[in-house]
């Protein structure tokens, strides 16, 4: 039966053009809009191709009858012969925008009750009613759009990796925790009481095992798992464009992958993004406060420690003078014009971000001097280190210079963020596209207990050896790489440790010992003495990758039946409750309203 498809149309209506004219052609779609002109029917037909006119008239009765009964979102089946449209009515922004169909038959496939909300009008209602009759919603030519880039973007990663001999491989579901720093998703298991699978944050362990197993090439469209708090470019569910190889260094992975993300920039948007170049984390923190700069904008953090460490102004002196925090200062070319209400907005803007106050200065006139400033600062401080400062920051007339005086992370997050929304807000992102690869990160931090934590998780190999690693650990950098793009992490990976004592090492450093390590990662330490080959990998976050790619505002625009900020699906109501019955099976114990205890 090769090749034996009946379908109800010969074309989609999006797709019905002017090289149709004069074609007899059956469309099926959902009413956009019906309109009565003085005895004349125009109803707007629907698919996922787009929209085309269909016009009936009252010549062919019975069916003008039923064109004039349908309603929005009615589900038909036309009929008709495609003609010109008259110049006056022709519309430019439609591939069908030069026809018309004149409709012969109509069968109404299905009716539907009138829509929860006017598609054209959805930001009329709130995104929980959309989110409730994502069905409805996902109709809109604008979320049809992104699903069908979303499937175009995965196909072209596909046939890349494919071409490259990387094989798909899938890995499980129901595991134990695959530590990538969020909390688990957990399930319970009916045949062991009391134990539970989690579901895998991402496939980190089996993709290193599947090196071990000599598959030397891997890739898979994984769904990830992470019960975290969430944001626009979070979801507790997401997908990762998971990738692992064998035998390369950190320069070939980067190398394939930034190909791969060219290719498909090329393929979908026509875009050329040419090499990408390499920031260290060191220099990313110090000149954009952020571990993935957007580079679309040109403004630069300038350190000023050394100018501040004698002023009388206690608030710059002092993180001037201690090793953990900094003085920073960003120009705002053209800034002055900012007003007293915009640069208190500013202050408070700062302040999410633990900024105890945002000091300014106003370049009105360079010649003048001191007089040629407004601030509120610089009385606290000599003429020569105000001259000093405008000089570094090669200040010219028009500009502000807005200063961050606090511990290093907040002077960073709060002049990294002001950074980001003042070219936002006065128009300043320069590029449309501006990717780069932050190199050169830290092995660990040191987390709110003091403890160490793995800046990226604690299979990234460092760029040391035990000795050198055990020695000063704080100092120690990895192996690790992040794709970022317009300032969104779409990507990172690392060298993974392949030699079981350095492994045994980190995790010691991390604070597991030799018994939690074996409890949880026995099976890791045991394949990495196994011949475990060198092996380096990378995931990017497919969401956030078509996010940017279609424009999206959030990944929930480019997911079909995503969570709300609470991880709820309003449409199906899940997470929802369960049995007593089957909580028993589980053998967990179903939870009572206890009665409050009295007295
Ligand atoms: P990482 O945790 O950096 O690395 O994740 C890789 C990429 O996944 C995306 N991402 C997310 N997208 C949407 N919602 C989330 N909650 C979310 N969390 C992460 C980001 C990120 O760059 N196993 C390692 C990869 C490796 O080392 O190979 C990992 O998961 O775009
Ligand atoms: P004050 O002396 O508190 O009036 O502060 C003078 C100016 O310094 C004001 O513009 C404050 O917003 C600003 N300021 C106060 N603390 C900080 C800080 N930690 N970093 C940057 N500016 C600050």
């Amino acid at each position: 039966m090769e090749g034996m498809e009946t379908t109800m149309r010969t074309h989609y209506c999006g797709l019905v053009d002017d090289n149709l004219i004069d074609a007899t052609v059956t469309l099926c779609g959902w009413v956009d809009r019906r309109r009565d002109h003085g005895g004349v029917i125009f109803l707007d037909m629907r698919d996922r191709e787009g929209v085309v006119q269909v016009v009936f008239d009252p010549d062919t009765e019975e069916h003008f009858e039923r064109a004039d009964s349908v309603r929005s979102e009615y589900v038909l089946r036309i009929t008709g012969r495609v003609r010109a449209r008259s110049p006056e009515t022709v519309n430019p922004n439609m591939a069908s925008g030069g026809i018309e169909v004149l409709g012969k038959t109509l069968e109404i496939l299905n009716a539907a009750l009138t829509p929860p909300f006017p598609l054209d009008a959805h930001h009329s209602v709130g995104e929980d009613v959309r989110l409730r009759y994502r069905y409805m919603d996902l109709r809109r030519p604008e979320m049809q759009q992104n699903l069908i880039a979303r499937a175009k973007i995965t196909s072209s990663i596909r046939r890349y990796l494919d071409a490259e001999g990387f094989l798909d491989i899938e890995t499980p579901v129901l595991t134990r925790a695959t530590p990538e720093g969020a909390r688990d998703y957990l399930v319970p298991s009916r045949t062991q009481p009391g134990a539970f699978f989690a579901l895998p944050q991402s496939p980190q362990l089996f993709k290193q095992l599947l090196m071990v197993s000599g598959f030397d090439r891997y890739y898979q469209i994984a769904r990830c798992f992470r019960d975290e708090d969430l944001r626009a470019d979070r979801q507790p569910e997401f997908t990762q464009i998971d990738i692992e190889t064998s035998f390369l260094d950190a320069e070939s992975v980067m190398s394939i992958t930034e190909l791969m993300v060219r290719a498909l920039f090329r393929e979908q948007l026509d875009v050329e993004l040419g090499d990408f170049p390499q920031m260290t984390w060191a220099d990313a923190m110090e000149r954009y406060g952020s571990d993935k700069p957007d580079l679309r904008i040109s403004w630069e953090l300038v350190t000023i420690d050394d100018l501040m460490l004698d002023v009388d102004f206690k608030v710059f002196s002092g993180p001037a003078n201690d090793p953990d925090s900094r003085v920073a200062a960003l120009k705002v070319p053209g800034g002055a014009t900012l007003s007293r209400k915009e640069i208190d907005d500013y202050t408070r803007y700062v302040g999410v971000y633990g900024a105890k106050g945002l000091a300014w200065i106003k370049v009105n006139e360079r010649a003048s001097g001191i007089e040629g400033l407004q601030s509120p600062i610089i009385k606290f401080m000599p003429d020569e280190t105000v001259m000093a400062m405008l000089d570094r920051l090669q200040a010219a007339d028009g500009d502000i210079i807005f200063f961050g005086a606090d511990k290093r992370a907040v002077v960073n997050e709060s002049l990294g963020a002001l950074r980001l929304k003042v070219a936002t807000d006065i128009d300043q992102v320069q590029m449309q596209w501006a990717p780069l690869w932050v190199i050169d990160f830290p092995m660990f931090e040191r987390g709110d207990k003091g403890g160490l934590t793995a800046l990226h998780h604690p299979f990234t190999a460092p760029a040391c050896s035990v000795d050198v690693l055990r020695d000063d650990p704080e100092a120690a950098l990895s192996q690790a790489y992040d794709m970022v793009l317009n300032g969104s992490e779409i990507g990172g990976g690392s060298v993974r440790i392949h030699d079981q004592h350095m492994q045994q090492t980190v995790f010691d450093l991390l604070g597991i010992d030799a018994a939690e390590a074996e409890a949880k990662f026995g099976f890791l330490l045991s394949a990495l003495r196994h011949g475990a080959p060198p092996h380096a990998g990378l995931a990017f976050g497919l969401d956030r990758l078509v996010m940017l790619m279609v424009g999206g505002q959030s990944i929930r625009d480019v997911i079909a039946f995503p969570k709300t900020q609470s991880a709820q699906c309003v449409m199906t109501e899940a997470p929802g409750l369960v049995s007593d019955q089957q909580l028993r099976e589980l053998s967990l114990r179903p939870k009572r309203n206890e009665p409050k205890a009295e007295g």
